[in-house]
């Protein structure tokens, strides 16, 4: 029995030290060290032996377990540290290295022109009004002089919600609050975002953004809406421009007019920019409709005044040379880095 223990214990510990991955390492020791291994067996046997053969195989045994347990544990260690290292070297941070650089955000274009014009109306003394996005037939339409049956509704494709709502298709409603808010003498613009339904291409998107203004005041003239105008477009393109004014029709409004600038990119001569005209279309305007005023409970026979509805998507994009609308609502970093 000594025999076969002291064979078993030599093979074993060859298979210990041979062992190429942890499992089988504990495969070996649950065989051979476990429970019911093998050792184990040889300890049931005893019982049959004579006294003198039970304490010579008995000391077998017990050298044969001690010196497995050994090499076993010594075996475990080397593996454990051999996972630490390869960790280590996987996890391994160089703390010398420098950070990965902060990358700062921007103002998003529409943002800055916003806030740019906002700024100019701000020390002419005109206040920013906010209007609600989802608005009422009555401020979208009515008030402004569109009534149900008027065939400009059908200039605007709106998107019609529940229980008579929408979802404003310009910033001209928030005249008719600012009006009935704050009332007359009265000084306002409105910056905001508009919604039409429209077929979505370069030129076209059906979310946008506007910037309303209203000015109301005893004898406002044509002539204070041609300073005010002419004073914006001068702060936007930061030297004096050159504008006429054609008619335009606009329900809330009378007269209505079309504010052209001369083209800043061939100064009237004609190019491609101005289809050779040597003007660009800039923004609708005009003195406020009695109608309007009304509706804003003002009375027309005691004030007058003008408003204007500047296209700051499109300001924006002739401003930064944008040849398709979508970008600005791509959220696309390759686009909103650039600013
Ligand atoms: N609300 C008009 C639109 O979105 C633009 C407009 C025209 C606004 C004339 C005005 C104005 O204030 O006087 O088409």
């Amino acid at each position: 029995m000594i025999g076969r223990i002291e064979e078993l214990a030599g093979q074993t510990l060859g298979r210990v030290r041979e062992a190429g991955t942890p499992e089988e390492l504990e495969a070996v020791r649950v065989e051979v060290l476990g429970r019911k291994g093998s050792l184990a067996e040889f300890g049931k046997l005893m019982g049959k032996l004579s006294p003198e053969e039970r304490v010579a195989a008995g000391k077998a045994l017990n050298s044969a377990k001690t010196s497995l347990e050994a090499a076993y544990e010594l075996k475990k260690t080397a593996f454990e540290s051999a996972a630490l290292e390869a960790r280590l070297a996987r996890e391994w941070v160089d703390l010398t290295m420098p950070p990965p650089g902060i990358v700062p955000g921007s103002l998003h274009p529409l943002t800055r022109i916003q806030n740019e014009i906002e700024s100019l109306f701000f020390s002419m003394g005109f206040a920013a009004l906010d209007g609600p996005e989802v608005e009422t037939e009555f401020h979208n339409f009515d008030a402004l002089n569109i009534p149900p049956d008027h065939p400009a509704r059908d200039m605007q494709d709106t998107f019609w919600l529940e229980g008579g709502h929408l979802l404003r298709t310009h910033t001209s409603p928030v005249q008719v609050r600012g009006m009935q808010r704050l009332g007359p003498p009265l000084r306002m613009i409105a910056p905001g975002r508009v919604f039409r339904n429209e077929e979505v291409d370069p030129s076209h998107e059906h979310t946008f953004y506007q910037l309303e203004g209203m000015m109301v005041d005893r004898e406002v003239s044509i002539a204070h809406l041609l300073y005010f105008m002419k004073t914006l477009l001068g702060g936007i393109f930061g030297r004096e421009v050159t504008v006429r004014l054609r008619p335009g029709f606009f329900p809330f409004v009378e007269p209505g007019f079309e504010l052209d600038i001369q083209c800043m990119v061939c100064g009237g001569e004609g190019c491609p920019v101005c289809k050779h005209s040597g003007w660009v279309e800039l923004l609708p305007c005009g003195l406020v409709h009695p109608n309007v005023l009304r509706a804003g409970g003002i009375n027309p026979d005691e004030y007058g005044g003008f408003a204007f509805g500047l296209g700051l998507t499109r300001l924006v994009m002739m401003r930064y040379l944008i040849d398709d609308i979508r970008w600005l609502q791509s959220g696309d970093l390759r686009f909103l880095k650039q600013f």
